[in-house]
């Protein structure tokens, strides 16, 4: 079989006809990395982390942290040489071919998809908390959480992932300014909960450090790498960054290693505050798993004696506020919480549906999928779809497997990309790179191994789903993709506009 490959000018025509204005430089894109990055990860799987790794989950934020950092570089070279839509889908497209690139763009819909779904439970902790914190309300137990977590349906979640699917119908993008105060408010929360948490720190809570030993703390990080998720909202922007070669870097790391700190100092703060950060243990001291009905109940059991574990909590910043003696700054950075993760939702569903549309343009899905709206300019079928999608699984599954489902897509693309960066500085040494990855040839290795590290690591169910789900999508591409494909039919257009951008509005796609 003929590798198909999608030629790279053609790629970069489409993208020379978008021309979009270079207007950001490093401090805009740092913003929108920040934007991008903080949310469920750290306001809510610090819980989780907590439960894995006891207070070596510090260790952990630094690990994924790194793998994250040299992932980034990697992205950086090819997103500022194939500025286009589709991120890991379109590079593996062009250097792998076609094979390959609908295996990244199927593994991205765990990415997207599933991880728009993860924020969304992680909301539902925090209207949850607000709603008690501020009113008094408590929600039945039954209705906030899904069966795995020891309730019925997460009916918070389920609403939050709806109205965010309406509003990207409705064509609801996110403005910079928007995007500008929340950062500052998510920024703001977490500074404050260093400022108070991490001068009242009980150092004797840092032992034992690794209560579950190192497997913990990678297993800890494997998960808590969904925390940094977001980056590549930065390498997708640099075609509308001034000087990429130096701004693209400044916004990738300088995000990262902000986030990064932050990440360290809270998770110092939880460690250290009077409830600490170890594990929950069952009755009989087994280890128990985030997010299983054991551990539910077990806490239920331990919260009835004394205070409840943070390792319990479905707000855990917000919690270890109030056990401080701050409730109504605990309240307030549930709120920073509260108000600020419903736009990664819409970032990360945004995302699906760019990814979908890219696809189905390149006819490897249905091009109904992608039609356009007459009066919104939105693709209304594939968000109607995914919205739905979304909402479900929040409904039903926890945060912490969504995430690491998420993780599990998310570290393939990762890994893909890592590759391609390699092959292309082979087979195509010439072509202009506006940033080059430094050190290419150690960093890439390490991407490729810190990603396979982080995967193995990840919990077998969450793991197994990347394989289970590859092996749909590969009897879905044999049975549609391979004969539909405008590139396997010979057809390489150049689009007017890259339909990267629904909501805006774009034009009607090409009748096969
Ligand atoms: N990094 C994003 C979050 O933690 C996906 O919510």
């Amino acid at each position: 079989m003929k590798l198909r490959i999608k030629p790279l000018d053609a790629i970069l025509a489409t993208a020379e006809k978008k021309g979009l204005h270079r207007s950001l430089g490093g401090f805009q894109l740092t913003m929108l990395g920040i934007g991008a990055i903080i949310g469920t990860g750290i306001f809510v799987l610090t819980a989780e982390a907590a439960q894995k790794a006891g207070p070596g989950m510090m260790l952990s934020f630094v690990i994924a942290g790194f793998v994250c950092a040299v992932a980034a570089l990697c992205y950086s070279e090819l997103s500022s040489m194939v500025p286009v839509s589709g991120s890991a889908y379109t590079y593996t497209y062009a250097v792998m071919g076609e094979l390959l690139a609908w295996m990244v763009g199927w593994a991205l819909v765990l990415e997207y998809a599933v991880a728009a779904s993860a924020v969304s439970v992680g909301w539902s902790g925090y209207f949850v908390g607000q709603l008690k914190g501020w009113f008094g309300i408590d929600l039945p137990a039954t209705l906030v959480a899904g069966p795995f977590a020891g309730g019925l349906v997460n009916l918070p979640a389920l609403v939050i992932a709806l109205l965010v699917a309406a509003l990207l119908t409705l064509g609801t993008t996110e403005s910079a300014r928007v995007n500008a105060v929340l950062v500052c408010i998510k920024v703001a929360a977490l500074a404050a909960f260093i400022v108070l948490a991490v001068p009242a720190m009980q150092m004797d809570n840092f032992t034992p450090f690794m209560p579950l030993g190192e497997a913990g703390v990678y297993g800890a990080a494997a998960s808590i790498f969904f925390a940094y998720v977001g980056f590549d909202a930065v390498s997708t922007a640099a075609e509308e960054t001034r000087d990429p070669q130096r701004n693209v870097p400044i916004g990738l790391i300088g995000s990262l290693g902000i986030c990064t700190l932050f990440y360290i100092l809270v998770a110092a703060g939880v460690i250290g505050s009077p409830l600490g950060a170890q594990p929950v243990f069952g009755a009989g001291g087994e280890v128990l798993s985030p997010g299983s009905p054991e551990l539910a109940d077990r806490c239920r059991a331990v919260a009835m004696l004394s205070a409840e574990p943070v390792a319990c909590s479905k707000e855990a910043l917000a919690y270890v506020m109030r056990t401080l003696g701050y409730p109504n700054f605990g309240n307030l950075i549930g709120l920073a919480a509260f108000l600020a993760l419903p736009s990664v939702i819409l970032m990360m569903l945004f995302g699906q549906t760019r990814i979908f549309f890219v696809m189905a343009r390149d006819g490897l899905l249905p091009e109904a999928l992608a039609s356009i709206h007459p009066r919104w300019k939105t693709p209304h079928v594939v968000t109607a779809i995914t919205g739905i999608a979304v909402a479900l699984f929040a409904a039903f599954l926890p945060v912490g497997k969504l995430a690491d489902i998420s993780n599990s897509g998310t570290l393939f693309a990762f890994f893909m990309v890592a590759i391609a960066v390699m092959v292309l500085r082979r087979t195509d040494p010439a072509r202009a790179r506006p940033f080059r990855t430094p050190a290419l040839w150690l960093v890439g290795p390490l991407a490729m191994v810190g990603t396979v590290g982080l995967y193995v690591s990840l919990p077998f169910d969450a793991m197994m789903v990347l394989p289970v789900w590859g092996g749909v999508g590969l009897i879905f591409y044999f049975l549609y993709g391979y004969r539909k494909s405008h590139v396997g039919r010979g057809q390489v257009e150049v689009h007017e506009e890259d339909a990267d951008v629904p909501p805006r509005p774009v034009p009607p796609l090409p009748e096969l």
